[in-house]
């Protein structure tokens, strides 16, 4: 839930006093007139002030690293939210942290395919290696460690990230050596992407502000190798083989529709009926929202939905 410390608003919602955000440490460096000036012109990017949100929490944590209390009552304050507003998102997405983190945050998935390749005996060495559990920081503050769920590289398993940044095909091995080395104050090259930064560092870029000098830097600095190959041997694969994917329902429609009328005029067709006024007469009422069947239709008949055995 959404309640804050020292939140009227949170403990009006939740009847708790307590909460997931917790206090800021007595060394948290202040919030200052810089961040209220970045605050604003994130906002200014946007239609609609709150849509700036979630940049603007990664903002917060590029200056203290985690979202703050204090980061909270300026991003409330900015935006015309309540506190358990920006608490409710703040505590909702994984990538918004509760606790100060450490220079960099080790991420291990221990989702099925890295799992089952070693994503979980990676995670139980790191923990060992830092004497911390899921969520939690080594003691000399340079590594939180977390489970993460699917990081949409299974191709990669199993795979780590640090600061958000891939490494692919870690063995037990490689991912503790990976650790001490960002414990001796090195930043390893990704498998592919851009350069290590750390923790504040990527959620600065996160909030939209780029790392980079110019923008010569900033493409250099992500055009570097990687390797696709694990991606493509799927593709390689069915190539050799002559396999190929069965063409979708609807692009065999599309093909009928459109036999014998040149590709170009039957887009002018379609932007020409996408501008046309609605018939008159036609009302909201008329507008099947999808959850009725049409009248003298039987269910089953259309293709969607159970039918008749
Ligand atoms: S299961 Fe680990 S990246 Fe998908």
């Amino acid at each position: 839930m959404s309640a804050l410390p020292g939140s009227a608003e949170g403990t009006a919602v939740t009847g708790l006093d307590s909460s997931p955000v917790e206090p800021a440490p007595i060394d948290l460096p202040p919030l200052t007139e810089q961040t209220r000036l970045e605050a604003r012109e994130i906002i200014a990017r946007y239609p609609v002030a709150r849509s700036a949100l979630l940049p603007m929490l990664h903002l917060v944590q590029s200056y203290q690293g985690y979202v703050s209390p204090e980061g909270v009552a300026l991003c409330a304050e900015e935006l015309g939210l309540t506190k358990a507003e920006v608490g409710a998102v703040a505590t909702f997405y994984t990538m918004y942290k509760r606790r100060p983190t450490g220079r960099h945050l080790v991420s291990v998935c221990t989702n099925t395919l890295c799992n089952v390749l070693g994503g979980k005996r990676i995670f139980d060495a790191l923990a060992a290696d830092l004497g911390v559990h899921h969520d939690e920081t080594a003691a000399d503050g340079s590594i939180t460690l977390e489970h993460a769920e699917c990081l949409a590289a299974c191709d990669y398993a199993p795979v780590v990230t640090v600061d958000y940044e891939f490494y692919d095909q870690q063995d037990v091995e490689s991912a503790r050596a990976l650790v001490a080395a960002l414990r001796r104050g090195e930043k390893p090259a990704p498998t592919r992407g851009a350069p290590l930064t750390d923790f504040r560092g990527i959620s600065r870029q996160l909030a939209g502000f780029s790392q980079y000098g110019d923008a010569a830097a900033a493409r250099a600095a992500v055009d570097t190798p990687g390797s696709l190959e694990p991606t493509l041997r799927g593709l390689r694969l069915a190539e050799q083989r002559g396999e190929s994917a069965p063409p979708m329902p609807r692009s065999e429609q599309s093909a009928a529709d459109s036999s014998g009328a040149p590709a170009a005029e039957a887009a002018g067709v379609e932007s020409a009926q996408r501008g046309a006024p609605e018939p008159a007469g036609r009302s909201l009422a008329d507008q099947n929202d999808g959850t009725e069947t049409p009248a003298g239709q039987a269910p089953g008949t259309t293709g969607q939905g159970p039918g008749k055995a």
